[in-house]
């Protein structure tokens, strides 16, 4: 227990405390994992906080007195797990009452990662339903990353990402997309979504760095408090949320932004006073704002897993910062607790957690659970303070009223009005880094060429966590209402009496006066973004675009996709102007207002946005001399000059190759190596590009391999990848044709037949399809062996493992 002066703290500090904690009876000693002094907090030297007292009133904590008094221990321990629809069904209830459902980034409702918002909401209907229906009668909760927009769903507004917004600078807007998001959320009967990021990133090698806002904590701190009231409303005594406001989540707790190198789930190895300072400012704003939930970090501190933490999630988070709220674990972080595994893990309920995320290991550790809770290795004060901060959520978002509040209007997904505050927000997240010769806005009349893979490309402006985790196969189809940023450039040039072409390749019948090229990062999320720095790589395809551009004498205006600043000082300098557009959303339009003048030769807005973290001077991360500080923005209004930049990188690049590439353009990247028998000869090939490829023959029966110092792949094999092999099939043979992955051998024969022969082809085999053919993921040496019989040729382009989105069934498991 902490100090007495602390306690009476609390118990003066609202109804809600004062009433839990009465009923508490002083827990015993309980097992909890004991965090090194480094890792240890002194709540009195945090900020304080407290939850609003219309939370919970006293005749709020009342109600859920009476419910839990008929409670079995049972009922309670199912309120404490949540599972993930990908391993659940409705049915599953009625035997387990579990208190939560999630629809993870790849997992969609029956299976469809492209459900409409009706069949999004049937499911979770069929959810509510079936937890009102059975044991206690306790509602779900069902939760969702709708972290731009409601942005598993095709037809939704997507919003920019977080970074984005921090260029904006805007509470008000921001609190208006909290609004505008929760009503598409709720408008699918959703409860709850698992945003805001509170993170301040301060290493941009971190693959999530685009989740956070801004690297000055006043700024995420004004940015949480806008978004917990935009989602959820302000809170009123008595009252439930509205049926257009859904719970918000204030994560990832804490310091998923101070990582070590900015690896994703890495340790923060910094002080007490550092974490406060940088880290934690968000959390008093977002918990004074009436935040229902926050979700605990899969990261560490000073070594110690948040998940863990006791000394944070109860002495921090709880007691000095007076959160009323529940805290959920992340996806399956429990179990990375020293001591812990997946399924059973008393240790972070012990610390402070109240609800698990555990995706597909809900059922055996609610039964752990259940055990430790009897045995009283968790005591039953601890599970009773969890089911009540549980039940409180649920009260306060109206689902324990005889008569519920009812969530679902579906007319709310992409409704025109939200479609307009992310035009907004798209065209006040754009900043501005150079405009030599006032070559934007774009004339009326002008002759404009938009080029580059990101011109018309839905995927790359989305970004990550759209339609899917990675966001990977996003399409234009998925956002009907939306528009490429090429698209809406072209037909607001052509509106002020010009002349548009949109090629991605840059061929136009005439020269363009002006080529608007637009570049950048491939979606990704979590993990696959990390990176060893952040020199931005420009392809060889970029590279020969922009020198034909140059050669010809056409400016160039570079739009840059990214989710951070990039060291791209040689991009910048050979544009006449660049506009950094972190990843916008769905609503290109909003770019094209400020880039392109109307017919009266006025553009719609001039550039407001200013940089929310420093543009790096080379590709050191964390940025030591920023090419343009935090803060920076040009406008039309405020132009100026921008002297040449240094072009070098200042530490030697690491090859874009990773654990996950094994083939990129017909080579095997290092650390990887190719080993064939004598059986296959093989020569360079152009597939699409000048020797892109390498085509291999089998002149007997034999097999090619890639080698290496075995890596672990076990997050990319939770996260749902793929193997990738993106090839041409020469000569398909009658036989088995086996793939390999470590231990695991499939026969691919029935599927490379089918395949077109003579053109390139994408195959994919899940890696679980390995994992259950027997491959060992924490030690892969061999990531790829091709045995094949005489005769077959195949053309090798790119081979590695990607996330994706959609379901593919095994090939055949080959005994060997
Ligand atoms: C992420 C969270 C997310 C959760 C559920 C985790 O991998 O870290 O931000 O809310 O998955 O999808
Ligand atoms: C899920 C995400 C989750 C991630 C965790 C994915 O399979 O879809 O929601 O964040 O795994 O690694």
């Amino acid at each position: 227990m902490r100090s007495s002066a602390l306690m009476a703290a609390v118990l003066l500090s609202g109804s809600w405390a004062a009433i839990s904690r009465a009923e508490q009876p002083q827990a015993p000693a309980a097992p909890t994992m004991q965090t090194a002094p480094e890792a240890t907090a002194h709540p009195s030297a945090w900020p304080a906080a407290r939850s609003p007292s219309a939370f919970s009133t006293s005749r709020d904590e009342a109600r859920i007195s009476a419910i839990m008094a008929k409670m079995t221990l049972e009922q309670k321990v199912g309120q404490l797990i949540q599972a993930d629809i990908s391993a659940i069904t409705p049915e599953d209830l009625a035997k387990y009452p579990l208190g939560s459902i999630l629809a993870g980034g790849n997992s969609g409702p029956y299976g469809d990662e492209r459900a409409d918002g009706a069949k999004w909401a049937k499911l979770v209907a069929a959810f509510h339903a079936a937890s009102r229906n059975s044991g206690a009668g306790i509602p779900v909760l069902f939760g969702v990353d709708a972290v731009h927009g409601h942005s598993n769903l095709p037809g939704s507004t997507i919003f920019p990402h977080n970074i984005g917004l921090g260029a904006a600078r805007d509470p008000a807007l921001i609190q208006r997309i909290g609004a505008a998001t929760a009503a598409e959320i709720a408008g699918t009967g959703i409860d709850w979504t698992f945003a805001p990021t509170l993170a301040v990133p301060q290493d941009l090698r971190w693959g999530r760095s685009y989740e956070g806002y801004a690297a000055d904590p006043a700024l995420v701190s004004a940015y949480g408090k806008a978004m917990v009231r935009g989602l959820q409303g302000t809170l009123v005594a008595g009252k439930p949320l509205g049926a257009q406001n859904v719970a918000a989540t204030a994560k990832h707790f804490l310091a998923d932004g101070g990582t070590a190198e900015g690896k994703d789930q890495g340790d923060a190895r910094i002080s007490e006073r550092e974490l406060i300072a940088t880290h934690a400012m968000g959390y008093p704003a977002a918990i004074d704002a009436g935040a229902l939930t926050v979700m605990a970090s899969f990261s560490t501190w000073n070594g110690a897993k948040h998940h863990g933490n006791k000394s944070l999630l109860t002495g921090v988070l709880k007691e000095r910062m007076g959160f009323a709220g529940l805290v959920v674990g992340d996806w399956n972080g429990h179990g990375q607790i020293p001591g812990c595994t997946v399924t059973d893990c008393p240790a972070a309920i012990n610390a402070g957690l109240d609800l698990f995320m555990a995706p597909e290991s809900w059922k055996p550790l609610f039964a752990n659970t259940l055990r430790e809770a009897r045995e009283g290795v968790i005591p039953a004060a601890r599970i009773d303070d969890a089911v009540r901060r549980i039940l409180r959520v649920k009260l306060k978002l109206g689902m324990l009223d005889a008569k519920p509040v009812e969530r679902g209007n579906p007319a709310m997904v992409g409704a025109p009005a939200h479609l307009a505050i992310a035009r907004e927000a798209v065209a006040k997240s754009l900043v501005l880094l150079k405009n030599e010769g006032g070559v934007l806005p774009l004339r009326p009349g002008a002759k404009v060429l938009i080029t580059g893979h990101g011109a018309d490309n839905m995927a790359m402006q989305a970004g990550g966590w759209t339609i899917t985790w990675q966001g990977t196969d996003t399409t234009s189809a998925d956002f009907p209402k939306g528009q490429t940023i090429g698209q809406a450039i072209a037909s607001q040039v052509i509106a002020a009496g010009g002349q548009a072409t949109l090629s991605t390749e840059g061929t136009s019948a005439n020269k363009p006066d002006v080529a608007v090229v637009v570049l950048g990062e491939r979606p990704y999320a979590e993990f696959q973004g990390d990176l060893p720095d952040i020199a931005f790589r420009t392809t060889r395809e970029d590279d020969a675009l922009i020198a034909r551009l140059k050669a010809q004498g056409t400016r160039i205006v570079t739009v840059f996709l990214s989710g951070r600043p990039m060291f791209a000082s040689k991009l910048i300098n050979q544009s006449d102007a660049f506009v950094a557009a972190w990843l916008p959303g769905s609503q290109g339009i909003g770019v094209a207002d400020v880039l392109v003048a109307q017919a009266n030769g006025k553009p719609l807005r001039d550039f407001t946005g200013k940089l929310p973290f420093a543009w790096p001077d080379d590709a050191h991360s964390p940025v030591l001399k920023p090419a343009f500080p935090t803060g920076y923005g040009l406008s039309y209004a405020k132009p100026a000059s921008v002297a040449r930049l240094n072009e070098d990188p200042r530490m030697e690049l690491a090859e874009s190759a990773s654990a996950e590439n094994y083939f990129v353009r017909g080579n095997v990247p290092a650390p990887w190596h190719l080993g064939i028998d004598g059986a296959i000869t093989s020569r360079a090939v152009d597939l699409s590009a000048q020797e892109d490829a390498r085509q291999f023959t089998w002149n007997a029966d034999g097999s090619l391999s890639i080698e290496g110092t075995p890596v672990d792949l076990m997050r990319q094999l939770n996260g749902g990848f793929a193997l990738l092999l993106d090839w041409r099939i020469d000569r398909a043979v009658a036989g088995p044709i086996k793939v390999s992955f470590g231990e695991a051998t499939l026969d691919i024969g029935d599927l490379v037949r089918a395949a077109p022969s003579g053109s390139p082809v994408q195959t994919r085999i899940p890696l679980t399809c390995f994992k259950d053919a027997g491959a060992n993921f924490t030690a892969v040496g061999a990531p790829l062996r091709i045995a094949a019989p005489v005769g077959f040729t195949a053309t090798l382009r790119n081979v590695n493992i990607e996330g994706v989105g959609v379901t593919i069934a095994c090939p055949p498991v080959q005994k060997k």
